[in-house]
C-alpha cells in the first residue's frame, strides 16, 4: 500500500549511494554484545564522521557520554535520542544525537529525575510504542523546539544519528530473557514540543518497515504513532496494531498519504484523521517506582550558549502540544530526516511549528 510512496525514494537512495559507497546503516547487523563495533558508521560522506560511539560500557556511563547505542525494552527501560550539547534543536543536531536512558547499565547518559512527566507503553503484535511527555530542557533541547524525527535511514542511509544502533528484549524471540538483546532495524523516534514518541518494530514481523515507516517526518506523533497518552500518567497497555503510518481509508478506498515537499511550505491541512488502535489491560504505575535509577542524576545544565546560529525555527510556544492541552501526546514534526530529504538539507525553518498546527486540527475534531 505504501509502495508507490516509496518509489521516488528509491531513486534518491540510489543516487546518494553512488556517491557514498557505504552499506546502509539499516542493512548492518551487529549481535549484542559480542559484535558491537566502536563505530557503526563508516565515517565517509558529506555529513562528516560519527560524533559518538557504539561500544558503550561502565566507563562511558555518565552525563557526558557519547554513546549512540540505544535500548528500548519496557516502560522503565528505554532510551531517547537527544543532543550531546545544549540547549539546541533536533533539526540542527539530528546527525549527532546520543542516547539518554531511564536505566543504568547501558553505558549511556540518564534522563534527569522528574523530566519524564507521563509515559504510555503499548505492546502490539508487531511493535512496541512509547509515547510520553518530557521537560525537554533536561535533555539538551530548547524549550521551544518543536523537533523532528530520528530514524536509522536518512537520505544518505547513514541514519540519524549517524551510526545510531538500537536493541530490545521486548519481542517474542527474547521472551522472558531480559538479558538477551536483539538489534532492531526498523524504528522511528520523534522528539520535540515537550513530548516524544518512539515505535520499534519486531524484526521478525513481516511488515516491520511499514509499521515503523520513516518517510512521514513532517507530521509528528499524532499521525505516525496515534495514541491516547496522558500527561501525568504512566501506563502499560496491550494494543492492536494501528494502521501503517500514512495509510488511511477514505470513502471506502485505502489511500496512502503523500507528504508534500518542504519547498511547498508548511503543511496546513491533512486529508485524514489518524485512528488510535484499540488497547486493553492497561496498568498504571507511579513514576517513582519505575525510574529508581534516576534519583541521583544531576540536572542538565546548558553546555553551549544557546541554539547554534543556524537555528531559525519559527515555532511559538503557544503552538506546542503542551500549550494546547494535548491529551494525545502529539510531538515533534519537523525535520528533514526522512529518506526524502537531502542529507545536507538541514534548514527546518519553513516547517517548524507544524506539530502544533496539526495537533490543533486533531484536537478540534
Ligand atoms: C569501553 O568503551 C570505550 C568507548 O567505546 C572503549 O574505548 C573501551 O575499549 C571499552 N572498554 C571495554 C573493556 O570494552
Ligand atoms: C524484565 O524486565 C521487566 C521490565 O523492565 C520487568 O518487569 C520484569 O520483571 C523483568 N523480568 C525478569 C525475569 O527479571
Ligand atoms: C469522499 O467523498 C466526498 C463526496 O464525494 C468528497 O467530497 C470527499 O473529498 C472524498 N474524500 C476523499 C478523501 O477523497
Ligand atoms: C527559542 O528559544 C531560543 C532561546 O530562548 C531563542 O533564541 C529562539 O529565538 C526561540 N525560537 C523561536 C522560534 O521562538
Ligand atoms: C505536562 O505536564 C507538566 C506538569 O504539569 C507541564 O509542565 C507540561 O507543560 C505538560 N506538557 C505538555 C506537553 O502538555
Amino acid at each position: 500500500m505504501a509502495r508507490y510512496a516509496l518509489l521516488p525514494l528509491l531513486a534518491v537512495a540510489t543516487a546518494v549511494l553512488a556517491q557514498d559507497t557505504a552499506t546502509p546503516l539499516a542493512s548492518k547487523h551487529f549481535p549484542y554484545p559480542s559484535g558491537i563495533p566502536y563505530q557503526a558508521d563508516p565515517g565517509t560522506g558529506v555529513r562528516g564522521t560519527q560524533q559518538g560511539y557504539n561500544l558503550c560500557n561502565s566507563t562511558t556511563e555518565n552525563q557526558q557520554s557519547l554513546c549512540q547505542t540505544s535500548f528500548v525494552n519496557h516502560i522503565d527501560d528505554f532510551c531517547l535520542w537527544a543532543p550531546p550539547k545544549g540547549p539546541d534543536t533536533i533539526g540542527d543536531t539530528e546527525g549527532e544525537e546520543v542516547a539518554w536512558c531511564t536505566k543504568k547499565g547501558h553505558g549511556t547518559r540518564l534522563i534527569p529525575p522528574g523530566a519524564l512527566q507521563g509515559v504510555q507503553y503499548l505492546k502490539t503484535p508487531d511493535y512496541i510504542q512509547i509515547v510520553g511527555f518530557i521537560d525537554q530542557t533536561q535533555i539538551n533541547l530548547l524549550a521551544n523546539d518543536s523537533g523532528g524525527e530520528l530514524d536509522p535511514h536518512g537520505a544518505d542511509l547513514r541514519g540519524n544519528p549517524l551510526g545510531g544502533l538500537m536493541y530490545s528484549n521486548a519481542f517474542p524471540s527474547n521472551a522472558g530473557n531480559n538479558n538477551s538483546f536483539e538489534q532492531v532495524i526498523e524504528w522511528h523516534n520523534f522528539m520535540g514540543g515537550g513530548a516524544f514518541c518512539i515505535k520499534v518494530c519486531d524484526p521478525a514481523g513481516a511488515h516491520a518497515a511499514d509499521y515503523c515507516q520513516h518517510v512521514f517526518d513532517r507530521i509528528g506523533c499524532a499521525y505516525n504513532d496515534p495514541n491516547q497518552a496522558q500527561n501525568g500518567t504512566f501506563e502499560v497497555c496491550d494494543s492492536d496494531d494501528a494502521d501503517y503510518p500514512g495509510v488511511y481509508t477514505a470513502n471506502g478506498t485505502v489511500m496512502t498519504y503523500v507528504q508534500p515537499a518542504e519547498s511547498l511550505g508548511a503543511i496546513s491541512t491533512m486529508p485524514y484523521q489518524p485512528k488510535v488502535a484499540a488497547s486493553s489491560n492497561c496498568v498504571t504505575y507511579q513514576s517513582s517506582a519505575l525510574y529508581t535509577d534516576l534519583v541521583s542524576v544531576p540536572p542538565t545544565v546548558p553546555t553551549s550558549t544557546g541554539a547554534s546560529a543556524k537555528t531559525t525555527g519559527t515555532a511559538k510556544s503557544g503552538s506546542t502540544p503542551g500549550a494546547t492541552g494535548s491529551r494525545s501526546g502529539s510531538a515533534a514534526a519537523a525535520t528533514p530526516t526522512g529518506a526524502s530529504s537531502g542529507a545536507e538539507a538541514l534548514a527546518i525553518s519553513t516547517i517548524s511549528g507544524l506539530a502544533g498546527v496539526l495537533f490543533a486540527m486533531a484536537f478540534l475534531h
